[in-house]
């Protein structure tokens, strides 16, 4: 079904799994930063590969494969539409955990010991993880961006703090999974390119609701996960500027990303066949470019209007509630709440939900520094997406409600 404008009767019908119940109750799905949903659209565009077109790419000259070649590269040139940059600067990866992986072992040869590589408390441990083993490899430093107590940037300190370290590299999120909460990145970028200290955005929670154009960001290097865009799992991009991407180690060697092979040395392609190795996933690609397709067709202000005044509305019914404590900023956020009950554990009570239908998320949500550094140890997480309406907010309150009168 197609989309002219933002009519959330007709969205909700375009998601399949959005009609379903759960234990017996309508689904309230608040756990979109995790994944979201797929309009049919994707789940067809999927299909329609397996079913009537199925082929290799870059390698048949037959026409089902020139075909399929085709139909893979134009999502590419669709994807970089999207983010305002060039097609040979998207890198498809199996999601944003490869493509920061790559980056950092693309880098092996450029960090040294004498260098610093900066991450932050907040960060997934996506972005956190391979930048320890990256500078335990080099013997480089890893040093941590400040964050104040209620785990927002203090934007000035942070700029004081790469005038200082004059880092190689920024790993850094545009949004919080966790809180939601949106990075002021642009000043951080400013400074950092101050000091010739190269950026990665880990765009994973933020390519969906803040839709950037990431040569405005001047950013060096943009990752994202097409499963929290509407799109297919295992599937996810790189962006790099073209000659920064090729200044890089190959991540994975083998067929495709080869120029010429001799039986004792090989020469590679340039960005993005360099880093394209294999068979790659050419359903998702193409279940991604129907994601986009999709989006496209919605205007990005409609949704983030929508999502914002649904995260106000669900803020305030959930603050209403004693003994709920709010980690999230409200501010600057892409559409999640995270929170406690008093002392419960978040388990219980997201066990508890579950008989409501209300699937959030709970635990520390792949962010252990950041319970670290908020003294808990774990979270419940409602995160919205711009298919949720009021009735899932009210849902989850009411079954929240109810869930709370039980434990106290
Ligand atoms: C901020 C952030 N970064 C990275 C990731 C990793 O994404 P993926 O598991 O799709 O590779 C996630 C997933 O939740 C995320 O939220």
């Amino acid at each position: 079904m197609s989309v002219t404008s933002f009519d959330l009767t007709k969205i909700r019908q375009d998601f399949p799994t959005l009609k379903q119940t759960i234990n017996d109750q309508p689904l309230t799905y608040l756990d979109s930063a995790a994944t979201t949903h797929k309009p049919q659209c994707v789940i067809d565009a999927t299909n329609a590969f397996y079913s009537e077109q199925n082929a290799n790419v870059h390698r048949g000259r037959h026409t089902l494969s020139e075909q399929a070649t085709q139909r893979y590269e134009q999502v590419r040139d669709k994807t970089a539409a999207y983010f305002g940059v060039a097609s040979n600067e998207i890198v498809w990866t199996k999601g944003a955990t490869e493509a920061i992986n790559l980056v950092a072992n693309g880098l092996k040869n450029q960090i040294t010991s004498s260098d610093t590589v900066v991450i932050t408390p907040l960060d997934h441990h996506a972005n956190i993880v391979p930048w320890q083993v990256l500078t335990q490899q080099t013997g480089a430093t890893l040093a941590v961006l400040p964050l104040n107590a209620d785990a927002t940037f203090d934007i000035d300190a942070c700029c004081d703090f790469i005038a200082l370290h004059k880092p190689k590299l920024l790993a850094i999120s545009q949004a919080s999974n966790t809180l939601g909460n949106i990075t002021d990145l642009a000043p951080l970028i400013r400074c950092a390119k101050s000091v010739g200290c190269l950026v990665l955005v880990d765009g994973a929670q933020g390519a969906l609701h803040l839709k950037s154009n990431l040569n405005t960001l001047d950013c060096d290097f943009y990752v994202f996960s097409a499963h929290k865009m509407l799109g297919p799992t295992g599937l996810g991009a790189l962006y790099g500027r073209s000659a920064l991407l090729n200044s890089l180690l190959p991540y994975q060697t083998g067929g495709e990303m080869i120029e010429t092979v001799t039986l004792t040395h090989s020469t590679f392609r340039e960005a993005p066949a360099k880093f394209e190795s294999g068979t790659p996933n050419i359903a998702g690609v193409l279940g991604f470019g129907a994601a986009l397709d999709y989006l496209n067709r919605l205007n990005h202000q409609d949704i983030v209007n929508h999502e914002q005044a649904l995260l106000q509305y669900a803020a305030h019914k959930l603050l209403k509630i004693d003994g709920i404590t709010l980690y999230s900023e409200l501010k600057h956020n892409i559409g999640t709440l995270c929170f406690n009950y008093k002392n419960e554990h978040p388990y219980d009570l997201a066990t508890l939900l579950d008989g409501y239908g209300v699937a959030l998320r709970s635990g520390h949500h792949c962010t252990q520094p950041l319970m670290t550094h908020l003294g808990i140890n774990g979270s419940l997480r409602a995160s919205l997406a711009f298919y949720n309406n009021r009735a899932d907010v009210d849902n989850f309150i009411f079954a929240l409600q109810n869930c709370i009168a039980l434990l106290d």
